[in-house]
């Protein structure tokens, strides 16, 4: 069983942002498997390196699209300090080296993130475009 998947529920409608979304499920199931297989720490250390570069391009070019579209700004500024606080908060965990505890970090994140805070991009432009 991979450990996490993906669900319609996570849809946010913009497309180039679901796609986004359906890979860092694909990297954190293949951290996940790497953990199991006992994969050597340099390994792991490569694919949460791709996860971190993965994790910065996403959240700049959602910003830049909720900038594009005018997102309202207290609602930018809720989104944007978000992204801050989780990638420091990830970080550290990087640093501390606890795959497991650092993997279900991520996808607790990740599962409340986007079905609260990036569905909300979704629907905004849904309403902009009626
Ligand atoms: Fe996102
Ligand atoms: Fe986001």
């Amino acid at each position: 069983m991979p450990f996490a998947e993906w669900d319609e529920i996570f849809e946010t409608g913009v497309e180039e942002f679901d796609l986004q979304h359906k890979k860092m499920i694909q990297i954190l199931n293949l951290i996940y498997i790497y953990y199991q297989r006992r994969l050597d720490k340099k390994m792991i250390e490569q694919v949460f390196q791709q996860l971190t570069d993965y994790f910065q391009k996403h959240f700049a070019s959602e910003e830049a699209m909720m900038e594009s579209i005018e997102y309202p700004e207290e609602e930018l500024a809720v989104h944007k300090s978000a992204h801050q606080e989780f990638l420091k908060a990830y970080l550290q965990k990087v640093h501390e080296g606890n795959v497991m505890e650092l993997l279900k970090f991520v996808k607790n994140w990740w599962v409340s993130h986007v079905f609260h805070i990036d569905k909300k991009y979704g629907e905004f432009i849904k309403m902009k475009n009626k």
